[in-house]
């Protein structure tokens, strides 16, 4: 049931107030149908909020939800074609594997032998066919939590929501389950919305994604488009690492925009937005483009450079970041690839030039 094609999900002025809290303010947002999409963001964002509304759990305070075309906005859960996979595994505790994923088709009063079927397939593909008689004591983490989606996916509804699916597993048992929900996904072809506030699962995982926080979408994408384009300030600030510098807008000279920084003044690319001058803006580089020079290297002719005075090293297996400080105070970081015994070695206070890609800057107008 692939439906590449089609919209599964459309959200327009979406809002919900919790008393004085505003959760959400205003989403509009499109979900393809067959896409495995991504709601990421800090905690207290609204994602969760979102998720329920989608799935019927909470009523908007204002807009509409469409689910396939249809307006869903004043049905309940079973009315709508929503499947929910809670963050908390919460299994019945006294029926079998196999019983807890059969529960809502018996809920349905289907044939029980279309029941065993469908919960024999159903454990088969979620990898639990040998623990189909355990009773959820006996199951690890990742077992409880494969039993929670075959429950969930044995419904066969066109829309899984799942919120925060991995939270309570390691980090190494997150990192499979990542990839085995994403080939689930693939496997199976329905739309998949996954709610989480972890950057590595959303980028493992997502076709495309949102950024919300505060109850507002902030922007959407694929993971690459986000972590190499990002267009917000808030989006550079929370995906991967990021230097940001604010200034304001000095002069414009054809696609080039002059920032002065108040220690340095940058010449960047318009990107083809249209700052004016005097506009407060902020300009950012991943740390992983950034190097620092060694002492006496002279910068090539198309690299941005910065004078900073040198802190300290933090050694993160991968890479080794360097740290520094500007002039004006703030920290920049370049991460260098760490190399064995040849790491670079700086000199504590030591005044340095850090140095990336002119091209690789980007203007952040908000
Ligand atoms: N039932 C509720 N009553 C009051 N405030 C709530 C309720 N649920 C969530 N909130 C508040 O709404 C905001 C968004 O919460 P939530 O959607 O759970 O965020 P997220 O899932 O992104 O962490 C937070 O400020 C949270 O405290
Ligand atoms: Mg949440």
């Amino acid at each position: 049931m692939n439906q590449k094609n089609d919209i599964a999900v459309q959200v327009s002025g979406l809002a919900k107030n919790y008393g004085a809290v505003q959760a959400l303010r205003g989403v509009d947002l499109t979900i393809g149908a067959g896409e495995y999409f991504v709601l990421l963001g800090p905690s207290g964002g609204g994602k969760t909020t979102l998720l329920r509304l989608l799935g019927g759990f909470i009523r908007p305070t204002a807009g509409q939800i469409l689910l396939h075309g249809r307006d869903v906005s004043e049905q309940p859960p079973n009315r709508r074609p929503t499947s929910m996979v809670f963050q908390s595994f919460a299994l019945f505790p006294h029926m079998t594997v196999a019983q807890n994923v059969g529960y809502g088709l018996r809920l349905r009063r289907l044939p029980k032998a279309e029941i065993a079927a469908r919960v024999d397939a159903m454990l088969e593909m979620v990898g639990l066919k040998d623990l189909a008689d355990r009773m959820p004591h006996a199951l690890s983490g990742g077992q409880q939590q494969r039993v929670q989606l075959g429950r969930s996916l044995v419904l066969e509804a066109d829309i899984l929501l799942l919120d925060e699916p991995l939270a309570a597993l390691d980090a190494k048992l997150r990192k499979d389950m990542c990839l085995e929900l994403k080939h689930l996904q693939e496997q199976i072809g329905i739309t998949f919305v996954h709610v989480t506030h972890n950057q590595e699962e959303a980028m493992t995982v997502a076709d495309n994604m949102a950024i919300i926080a505060d109850g507002v979408l902030v922007e959407t994408g694929t993971a690459q488009d986000l972590y190499e384009n990002p267009q917000a300030r808030f989006t550079a600030d929370f995906i991967g690492e990021n230097n940001i510098f604010d200034g304001r807008v000095s002069g414009l000279t054809g696609s080039g925009v002059e920032i002065d920084l108040g220690f340095a003044k940058f010449t960047v690319d318009a990107q083809g937005q249209t700052p004016r001058v005097s506009d407060m803006v902020s300009v950012s580089i991943r740390s992983e483009l950034v190097r620092v020079l060694g002492p006496g290297e002279a910068p090539e002719a198309l690299l941005q450079t910065v004078p900073a005075t040198y802190g300290e090293a933090v050694y993160l297996g991968l890479a080794t970041s360097h740290v520094a400080k500007l002039a004006n105070g703030d920290n920049i970081v370049a991460r260098h690839v760490s190399r064995g015994g040849t790491s670079d070695d700086f000199e504590a206070e030591a005044p340095l030039t850090y140095a990336w890609p002119r091209t690789q800057m980007r203007l952040h107008l908000s």
